[in-house]
């Protein structure tokens, strides 16, 4: 990227926002994992845990490349955060993956806005592009595994 000065205003504090976010969504996998009985849940979380860790890990990468510092782990009172302390108080699979869902539908939010910026570095697109499938692929799999008896 040229200069900073192309950037639209308030997107690096979104872009931080967002890393916030995905490190929450890191804490509230490990604690949904941590409370599933179900194998297969389990294992599919750990992939979805990790979508999340390498969106952390490209748009730090981002960040340090045009000298902002990346937030380096999960906000103190998210909703996420929040989220997961209900989740350690949860009985049953289903009912972790209700909230879960919840948590689903925040991140793809959070991409979805960050997307419709107009001026997104090319360097970045690719990335935001992805990370939003990423979430959509996470909330279609929890909402199918919902319906499912
Ligand atoms: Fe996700």
């Amino acid at each position: 990227m040229d200069s900073n000065e192309q950037l639209e205003s308030g997107f690096i504090a979104e872009l931080k926002d967002l890393v916030t976010l995905d490190y929450d969504a890191v804490e509230a996998y490990e604690a949904a994992i941590n409370r599933l009985e179900n194998e297969e849940y389990k294992k599919v979380l750990e992939e979805f845990k990790k979508d999340h860790e390498r969106h952390i890990q490209e748009v730090s990468d981002f960040l340090i490349d045009i000298n902002k510092s990346p937030p380096s782990g999960p906000s103190i009172q998210s909703i996420l955060t929040q989220g997961k302390v209900v989740l350690g108080n949860l009985l049953g699979d289903k009912t972790i993956l209700r909230a879960m869902k919840s948590n689903e539908i925040d991140t793809k939010s959070a991409y979805e806005k960050i997307n419709t910026y107009k001026k997104i570095p090319d360097e970045l697109k690719d990335i935001l592009e992805r990370g939003l499938k990423d979430e959509k692929r996470h909330l279609a799999w929890v909402e199918k595994k919902l319906e499912e008896k």
